[in-house]
């Protein structure tokens, strides 16, 4: 997974990278120019024990100096302030010009701290639901969608686009695309509350043949569990109050206040990406999600022993 924010795997994120490029070499000379000037400024003032008679009546020729420094000064910053200004309105306008044709559609919500996606399709049965994880096809543009239900998030993926923020009440839109595979991170780029450093997904960028071979996967309703145990915690599942936020298609459980779990065992990560998905984490997980994420919305679920083994063993099945 990379974690360099410049390296851009889309022609959005090249777009920004070379735009803060520019910003930060035009910063840089800027920089140098001004501690060149003061370096000189400082060496050509006469030192004190050469007795000069202090300055009460600046000399007309130092006058004239003064102004043309500060003409030159004020001159050269605007130049260089209309430049960077002119690139960034460019960079914005090649931003919206991206073709769409055969884009995906993915609908994005943000919750108090997770991420919901939705996958749309013409055809209602090809629609599905998934959390935390954004996977799509490489080369082929994706229009993401973007609410949020309870306070403003912001919707990131560096290697990909810019920041979006999220406001309730009001529907925005990503246009990316990714020109090679690989895992990149997303983010939450708005203080949104207790948890909102681990409010991430993870984006995976596949080939279209990969991608349809998940995308077909995720559609799937839940299988039958098998064995004992994991049946034994498909029925705490449906009898106690997970089924009251959380989805499992193919079961009764249709909430949505929480993430989908229909497919929650082939996710990477847990809890937006504050834990690795294995069995120990998703029990500890389900015993005490305050301890490993304060202030999230899933409550105490007192589940211990074999219930809480079973109600793992169950949910490990849902690949
Ligand atoms: Cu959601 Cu920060």
């Amino acid at each position: 997974m990379t974690s360099d924010v410049l390296d851009a795997a889309g022609p959005q994120a090249a777009h920004i990278a070379d735009l803060w490029w520019l910003t930060i070499w035009v910063c840089v000379m800027v920089f140098v120019a001004v501690m060149v000037v003061l370096g000189w400024a400082l060496w050509r003032t006469p030192r004190s024990d050469d007795a000069t008679p202090p300055d009460v009546a600046p000399a007309a020729a130092g006058e004239r100096n003064l102004r043309w420094g500060v003409g030159i000064g004020i001159t050269v910053s605007s130049l260089l302030l209309t430049g960077l200004l002119v690139a960034s309105v460019l960079t914005d306008r090649a931003l919206a010009r991206m073709p769409v044709d055969d884009a995906l559609h993915i609908s994005v919500s943000a919750h108090q701290y997770w991420w919901e996606m939705i996958y749309d399709d013409p055809r209602p049965d090809h629609v599905f639901t998934t959390a935390n994880e954004l996977y799509i096809p490489v080369g082929r543009p994706v229009i993401v969608t973007l609410q949020a239900d309870d306070v403003i998030h912001s919707f990131w993926i560096p290697n990909l686009h810019g920041k979006k923020d999220l406001i309730p009440g009001r529907v925005a839109t990503v246009r990316l695309r990714a020109d090679r595979p690989g895992e990149y991170q997303g983010r939450c780029a708005e203080y949104c509350g207790l948890q909102h450093a681990f409010m991430a997904f993870d984006v995976v960028a596949v080939s279209a043949e990969r991608f349809a071979a998940w995308a077909d996967a995720q559609r799937r309703p839940a299988g039958d569990p098998g064995e004992a145990a994991a049946l034994r915690g498909r029925e705490l599942f449906l009898s106690g109050s997970c089924m009251l936020c959380h989805a499992i298609h193919g079961t009764t459980a249709n909430a949505r206040k929480a993430p989908d779990l229909t497919h929650v065992a082939s996710r990477a990560h847990l809890a937006a990406g504050r834990i690795d998905n294995s069995p120990q984490t998703l029990a500890a997980w389900i015993a005490d999600p305050q301890r490993i994420k304060p202030g999230v919305n899933m409550p105490d679920h007192l589940l211990a022993g074999e219930d809480l083994a079973a109600l793992v063993a169950y949910l490990g099945t849902l690949k």
